[in-house]
């Protein structure tokens, strides 16, 4: 049975650990930061406006410039092939708001109301530490955008963008004056195509959204062992019998480079190894420390296929597929894996043990690292710096070698006080589907961080993860967006951007931004929801849909392998429910609201009166769609759910206690609405158990 990534951590600590960080890792103090952290940072941020992320310095001395059909862009300096195509696009976004239809080739000469002066063009592929810098002013004389390189330009283009203001006078910017620069030069965004295959468009439009929000790297996890992702042309069998047909060519991959690198993102391909590998093994058996043969994995967890270190013919191997990737992906980084190696194949092959020996390898973890040197001596000979997931962290590594943290938050202390650059990607998992708060809360470098100066330096930044085993290309979007925008600010912005409040109300303008450009975050659930109705009657699903998330960690039952279609309700259901926030703000007003207890009564009331009503629609529905069945217990349970709220609703409009054995069948109530079902939970009990006690 394999395991998840979490239960193999479980094990990992009980047993043989691999690696000596995984001991640190059993708890994972991410999950902690969530009340506290959204409610310590809640102070409110001074203007702010819509912007995501909020710009290092920032003014408004009051005054609009007022936007119209006139308006007109130039371009100062020296011809910029890549700022001419971003000013295009900005100007088509401009159009899609305003309903203008300005010409985005058009560009005028002096005076236009846009004028964006750039230095140099900088590199053509963007690369680890350029200046992403830019001044923005906007004047009655209009608007000055200013920047050393083209990076800087296109960063400054996105907040002009979330500048756009409209109201009963039209459309608007205000006058402002900003002086912006990101906090962390290294913010990515992994997509992993190997466990669910994710076409072309979908990491064109995911790309898109990066440039919106200013992430900078575009983590592209291409191996695994569901799927070998891109076109080898020294070793066809690579995706000739370990991609079910689904990779990228190179050609692809050459234009969907080139299309980041005109929004000034890196691209970092990921080829994970030694373990990781069964797509690999497929069609070059011959590598692997078992005999095989393979087959594609169609499950999902770890396992147990690895390549085999003590094979010089892995090595050559190695430098062939690394030398034709190195010239195909011109990032300075190749991305090795190194993750979650169980090791059972090197501790069972007795001509691996016999090469342990002779090399004086006292265990696994140092035979890993024996492979990891040659790799790193392999990429470097290709011009390539290594990085890896943070089980490669050996004292025999040589210090160029940047290293991730995913297990836990401090091991980016660790990784940095061993002298390497390092990455924190702990906390921003987007597939644990927790809310965005509470990634917003987790700073690769906290105030209160361990680090030296100069081991605070080596901390580069940061990526969310989108990992593939319950996400498809109907689904994707909706995975990582909105939420990975809060944690783009994270990265970008001040350390002191901390309110979670002021980040959500400016998230919900970024997500109809986002969804302006393209992304289908906000079309998935409704899409899946009229699947399951047979139909456009939704309401009661979507009346369900609020009070649940789908669960929160790896514990979940479906998508238990690669053909699992994303057809089920917890598919259409957000990571983070808007209930989630506003019940509780609602019952509070309620309550503070004494002894009248008036304040959001009505709404209240109108939202109970729906919990009760859904169940009968639901049932209606379920007669013709059969995958309903399994949410039918939870309709029951919101029926009950808004029984409770409406009674409590009235023994407070009373203002008479509730009898007590009331209040007993309402708690009873509470606890049993809480186990996951259907791989959803109820996002509502708290703030309803609040509500049972003022009663
Ligand atoms: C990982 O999540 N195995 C890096």
């Amino acid at each position: 049975m394999p395991l998840s990534r979490r239960d193999f951590l479980a094990a990992a600590a009980t047993a043989t650990a691999l690696s000596p960080l995984f001991a640190a890792s059993l708890v994972h103090p991410w999950t902690s930061a969530l009340p506290g952290g959204a409610a310590a940072g809640d102070a409110p941020l001074p203007d702010t406006r819509w912007l995501m992320p909020v710009p290092a310095l920032r003014q408004f001395p009051g005054g609009r410039l007022p936007l119209a059909a006139d308006f007109t862009a130039a371009l100062a300096g020296a011809p910029n092939r890549r700022l001419d195509a971003a000013l295009a696009r900005f100007l088509v976004g401009f159009n899609r708001r305003t309903g203008f239809a300005l010409d985005p080739a058009a560009r005028a000469a002096a005076g236009a109301t846009l004028t964006v002066a750039c230095q140099a063009p900088g590199r053509e592929f963007p690369a680890l530490g350029d200046d992403e810098s830019y001044t923005l002013d906007v004047t009655a004389a209009g608007i000055r955008l200013q920047a050393a390189e083209t990076t800087g330009a296109l960063r400054g283009l996105e907040t002009l963008g979330q500048l756009l203001e409209a109201d009963g006078q039209g459309w608007f910017v205000p006058f402002a004056h900003i002086e912006d620069r990101p906090r962390f030069p290294w913010r990515g965004l992994l997509v992993d195509v190997s466990r669910h295959w994710e076409p072309v468009e979908v990491v064109r439009r995911t790309l898109d959204a990066m440039a919106a929000v200013k992430l900078n790297v575009f983590h592209w996890h291409l191996t695994d062992d569901q799927g070998f992702r891109i076109e080898c042309k020294r070793f066809p069998k690579l995706t000739g019998l370990g991609s079910d047909g689904h990779f990228y060519t190179q050609e692809q991959a050459r234009a969907l480079i080139a299309y980041a690198a005109d929004r000034g993102i890196r691209v970092l391909p990921e080829f994970d190894m030694p373990a990781h590998s069964t797509s690999w093994l497929v069609g070059y058996p011959e590598l692997g420390s078992a005999p095989g043969p393979f087959a594609l994995e169609r499950g999902f967890g770890v396992f147990d296929n690895v390549l085999d270190p003590a094979n010089e013919a892995v090595y050559r191997f190695l430098d062939g597929f690394l030398g034709e990737m190195a010239e195909l992906f011109p990032d300075a980084y190749i991305h090795i894996g190194g993750d979650e190696n169980p090791a059972h194949q090197w501790t069972n092959n007795p001509s691996i043990q016999a090469f342990m020996r002779a090399h004086g390898l006292a265990d696994n973890h140092a035979l890993q690292a024996y492979f990891n040197r040659r790799v790193a001596a392999i990429l470097t000979r290709h011009g390539k710096k290594m990085m890896g997931w943070e089980e490669i962290l050996n004292p025999a590594l040589p210090d160029t070698i940047a290293v991730e943290a995913w297990l836990g938050i401090p091991a980016v202390n660790k990784i940095a006080q061993a002298g390497h650059d390092a990455l924190l990607a702990a906390g921003y998992y987007l597939d644990l589907m927790w809310p965005a708060s509470e990634s917003y809360a987790v700073d690769p470098v906290p105030a209160d961080t361990p680090l030296t100066a100069g081991e605070q330096r080596r901390v580069l930044g940061g990526e969310a993860c989108m990992w593939g085993e319950r996400v498809n290309p109907a689904t994707i979007d909706s995975r990582i967006w909105p939420r990975a925008a809060a944690i783009a600010e994270r990265f970008w912005s001040p350390r002191d951007v901390t309110s979670a409040a002021d980040m959500y109300r400016r998230l919900e303008r970024v997500s109809l931004d986002l969804e302006a450009l393209g992304l289908e975050h906000r079309a998935t659930p409704g899409r899946i929801l009229r699947w399951l109705a047979g139909g456009d009657d939704t309401a009661p699903l979507a009346t369900l849909m609020e009070a649940v998330e789908p669960r929160k960690g790896y514990g979940w039952q479906h998508s238990k392998n690669v053909f699992v279609p994303m057809v089920y309700f917890v598919n259409a259901a957000p990571p983070e429910s808007p209930l989630r926030r506003r019940l509780p703000a609602a019952v509070q007003e309620l309550l503070a609201d004494r002894p009248r207890f008036t304040a959001r009564r009505d709404d209240l009331a109108a939202l109970f009166a729906r919990w009760q009503q859904a169940e009968a629609g639901i049932a209606a529905l379920e007669r013709r769609s059969p995958l309903l069945d399994e949410i039918q217990p939870l309709a029951a349970t919101l029926r009950q759910l808004g029984a409770l709220g409406s009674q409590a609703l009235d023994y407070l409009a009373a203002g008479v206690p509730a009898p007590a054995a009331w209040k007993q069948a309402q708690l009873a109530l509470l606890e049993q609405a809480k186990p996951v079902r259907a791989d959803l939970l109820f996002i509502v009990l708290d703030p309803l158990r609040d509500l049972v006690n003022a009663c």
